[in-house]
């Protein structure tokens, strides 16, 4: 089983490189940010309380979102394991990760934190902001995004150095 976090700033290429990762080793992959476009897309009331939070640059609560990431991972048969875009982005979710993980007798294999500096993150997802039309890929949000990145997503690196899983990678250049 290969078990992959993924993990960095808004930006930092955690979706694009998650397609490379998936074409090249066959694991599933769970991005929590198009579980919740895909609700808010279909009008769900999930999707109605999950646009809330997006639109404002919040987390989803975490209680909810520890919920949706199991039933997403028991959805998965014969998987040769997961990449995690997305989750954990919280302590208590990493530790609810690890134990859905360890309940299954499985254990993250490695977390891959992407570093971008914070100008290119605002470039690239203006940028993107102009194609995708992405709500929340407007300056406005993107700066509550990475506030919320800084203050509650990023001490996960510590939790995942105590780990011995925590593995730093460069997020500029080119994709390849
Ligand atoms: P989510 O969808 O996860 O968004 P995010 O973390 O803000 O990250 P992005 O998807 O914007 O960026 P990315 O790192 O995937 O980069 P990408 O590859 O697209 O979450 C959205 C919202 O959902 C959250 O704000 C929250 O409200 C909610 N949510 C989600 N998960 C949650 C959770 N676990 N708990 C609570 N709430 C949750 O690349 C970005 C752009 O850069 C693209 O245009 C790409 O083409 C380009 N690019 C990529 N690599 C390069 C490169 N090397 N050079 C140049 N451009 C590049
Ligand atoms: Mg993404």
């Amino acid at each position: 089983m290969l078990n992959i976090v993924i993990f960095g700033a808004p930006g930092s290429g955690k979706g694009t490189q998650s397609e490379r990762i998936v074409a090249k080793y066959g694991i599933n992959h769970i991005s929590t940010g198009d579980v919740l476009r895909g609700e808010i897309k279909g009008g769900t009331e999930l999707g109605k309380l999950a646009k809330s939070y997006i639109d404002e640059g919040q987390l989803i609560p975490d209680e909810l979102m520890i919920k949706i990431l199991a039933s997403v991972l028991d959805s998965f048969k014969d998987s040769k394991g997961v990449i995690f875009d997305g989750f954990p982005r919280t302590i208590p979710q990493a530790e609810a990760l690890k134990k859905m993980l360890k309940e299954r007798d499985q254990d993250i294999t490695v977390m891959l934190d992407l570093e971008v500096p914070e100008e290119e993150l605002m470039t690239r997802l203006i940028l993107r902001g102009k194609e995708s039309g992405r709500a929340d890929d407007n300056e406005e949000t993107i700066k509550k995004r990475l506030l919320v990145y800084h203050t509650q997503t990023a001490p996960l690196v510590d939790f995942y150095k105590t780990e011995g899983t925590y593995q730093y990678i460069k997020g500029i250049g080119t994709i390849d």
